[in-house]
């Protein structure tokens, strides 16, 4: 039976100890009727209670496989819509706070995506020459829009294969919200530099001339992410002057200098297997989120290996940290006493194109 929805300001002063008592009773009730799925990012007094974890790519094949009615995703915004679209009609979506946004998402939207293709439609025969593709670190509405035009979504952990599937189809490739992941890509596939061009959705034709335009086969959106730009090739010179035997690894939402001095470059999950699986008594700079290099570094430390954390800095995804204990025992509280909070649910004809897209994904990665 549904009751009241109990208000979120109970739970806001809550010291963390009682969160913890109270998210254990709560998750005991609802038994296999709810699952926790967490992105790696996820700070760790709410990690430990992930049922399921993994990078965007992983999480959103969990999400189409689970059968709980209620998947409740620690993690960001875009992150509960794929579960919402990639999972059965009667399951249930929730973010636990729906400020837990990205802000690397918000750099495009389908207004500007529109203008864009519009505006590249003046100087080619866009619905033949070029293919969207968006990185899954975007709003439902954009993979809707790749779903209705051809296009296809991609996450770090596979863009080079969906670029090659795009290629396949379309000489040009227009890539947002994330430009170094795009460029990262293209450098990957042997694209020359000069051959990709960033389009600045402020700009009018995106800052480039119709000539540039015709030139690039990769149009990389202006869009980047906010923690993985403080790490610098600085950084990386440092530790390798101190640590010759060293090994540097970076996620591709780095920027191009930082990936291209790194030893290996990959997804959140690829980050975490290749130093599990690598040698004892290795050392490791990790360019990525610090909740998952702290986690890391202790998951590691009895093999010898030292992991160390790229920037000077605290880099942390501030939107990821605000799904905290507070939250999660207020929706936890809820679910068990009947009421739904926070569900995230995409429009139907969005879903349906967004689903498209993202089926794609999955058919190719
Ligand atoms: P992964 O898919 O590699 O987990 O990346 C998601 C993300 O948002 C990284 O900033
Ligand atoms: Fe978005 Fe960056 Fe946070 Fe990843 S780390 S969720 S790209 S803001």
């Amino acid at each position: 039976m549904q009751t009241a929805t109990i208000s979120f300001d109970k739970f806001n002063q809550l010291q963390d100890d009682d969160c913890h008592l109270r998210i254990r009773a709560a998750r005991d009730r609802l038994g296999r009727e709810v699952v926790l799925l967490c992105h790696h990012y996820q700070r760790a007094d709410v990690y430990q209670y992930a049922d399921l974890t993994g990078d965007s790519l992983k999480l959103s094949r969990l999400a189409s496989q689970t059968d709980s009615r209620l998947i409740v995703f620690c993690g960001v915004h875009f992150m509960a819509e794929v579960a919402d679209i990639m999972s059965k009609p009667e399951q249930i979506a929730i973010l636990p706070d729906l400020a837990a946004g990205c802000s690397m998402a918000d750099m495009a939207n389908l207004a500007k995506v529109e203008r864009c293709w519009r505006e590249l439609a003046e100087v080619l025969a866009v619905e033949q020459e070029v293919t969207p593709v968006t990185y899954i670190n975007s709003a439902a509405d954009l993979k809707a829009f790749c779903g209705e035009h051809g296009g296809i979504v991609c996450t770090s952990s596979n863009a080079g294969t969906i670029a090659e599937w795009a290629f396949a189809r379309r000489a040009k490739i227009l890539f947002f919200p994330d430009q170094h992941l795009g460029r990262w890509t293209g450098f990957k596939m042997g694209i020359p530099l000069d051959e990709m061009m960033v389009w600045d959705p402020d700009l009018e034709m995106g800052g480039l001339t119709a000539g540039q335009i015709r030139r690039a086969r990769l149009l990389l959106w202006k869009g980047h992410c906010s923690v993985h730009q403080m790490f610098q090739p600085a950084h990386i010179l440092r530790f390798r002057n101190q640590h010759p035997d060293g090994l540097v690894i970076a996620h591709p939402e780095c920027s191009f200098e930082v990936c291209r001095q790194s030893d290996f470059v990959g997804s959140t999950e690829h980050i975490v297997r290749t130093i599990k699986d690598a040698k004892a008594n290795t050392r490791w700079l990790v360019g990525t989120e610090l909740n998952l290099v702290n986690r890391l570094a202790e998951e590691v430390r009895h093999e010898g290996k030292i992991v160390q954390f790229m920037a000077p800095t605290v880099c942390m995804c501030s939107t990821m940290q605000r799904i905290d204990p507070q939250h999660l025992a207020w929706t936890l509280e809820n679910l068990a006493d009947g009421t739904i909070v926070n569900q995230i649910q995409v429009p139907e004809h969005e879903r349906q194109l967004a689903k498209l897209a993202l089926e794609r994904m999955l058919a190719v990665s």
